[in-house]
């Protein structure tokens, strides 16, 4: 009897590289993000069109990432707010609706804004949800959800914490790093606990449609035991 396929609905990714890739051209680091962009795009097209694909959650921003020089920072934060409005008629295009976890509070007010005026104009989109991971910290979410929990004199259990985190979306399937490192950076700890891993020694602003496909192909025809036989 041949073994069932896996199917992959919800896929993350750590998208990491874009300033060596920068530096390796002899580009300053934010020309490296500006690409990196791009190549975020071309996946979430993929992700809408694709038969399974229901959500992809992209790592863009984490709580560490304020420790990076000040321009690095200010660059990063014009480059969400001026991408996500042009990104506004491919959201439409690609039938895909934006959602974010993380702090946004930590963002300026403008920032905010426009982070949720994209969310309203695509909410009603169905082929896929993209998910940007902004201000983002695993260990943060879970330790304000746990005292959210407590403080409403909640039982802390499996199911109520899962639910009380800020992606009570379907657990991930697959995550895929760039750049050869070898590290979750505070990434979705819990949501990843059973996930099918996958890193990539290809950088960010190089990653294609291709070389997902055969990550997924890899992804599909793996054993996934979740503990049984
Ligand atoms: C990932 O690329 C993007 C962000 C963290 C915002 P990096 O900026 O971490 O690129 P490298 O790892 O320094 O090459
Ligand atoms: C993780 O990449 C965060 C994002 C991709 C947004 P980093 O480049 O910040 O991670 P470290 O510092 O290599 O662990
Ligand atoms: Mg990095």
């Amino acid at each position: 009897m041949s073994k069932n396929k896996n199917i992959l609905k919800h896929l993350a990714i750590i998208m990491d590289g874009n300033g060596r890739w920068a530096k390796e051209r002899g580009h300053v680091r934010t020309k490296g993000h500006e690409k990196g962009a791009e190549v975020t795009r071309e996946i979430t097209h993929y992700c809408a069109e694709h038969p399974t694909i229901e959500t992809v959650t992209f790592y863009a921003f984490s709580t560490e990432n304020w420790k990076r020089p000040k321009y690095e920072v200010n660059f990063l934060m014009k480059l969400l707010d001026s991408w996500l409005k042009n990104e506004l008629e491919t959201y439409h295009k690609f039938g895909a609706k934006f959602e974010t976890v993380g702090n946004i509070e930590g963002f300026s007010p403008k920032l905010q804004e426009t982070i949720a005026y994209i969310k309203k104009e695509t909410a009603h989109h169905t082929n896929v949800t993209q998910i940007l991971a902004l201000n983002y910290g695993s260990r943060e979410e879970i330790a304000k959800a746990a005292s959210r929990l407590a403080q409403r004199n909640e039982p802390i259990t499996e199911e109520s914490l899962g639910n009380e985190l800020n992606t009570p979306y379907n657990d991930i399937d697959m995550m895929i790093r760039t750049s050869g490192e070898v590290r979750l950076s505070n990434f979705l700890l819990w949501q990843l606990s059973y996930s099918e891993l996958f890193f990539t020694e290809t950088l960010w602003p190089d990653f294609t449609i291709e070389e997902l496909e055969e990550i997924i192909d890899q992804y599909v025809n793996r054993d996934r035991r979740f503990g049984g036989i």
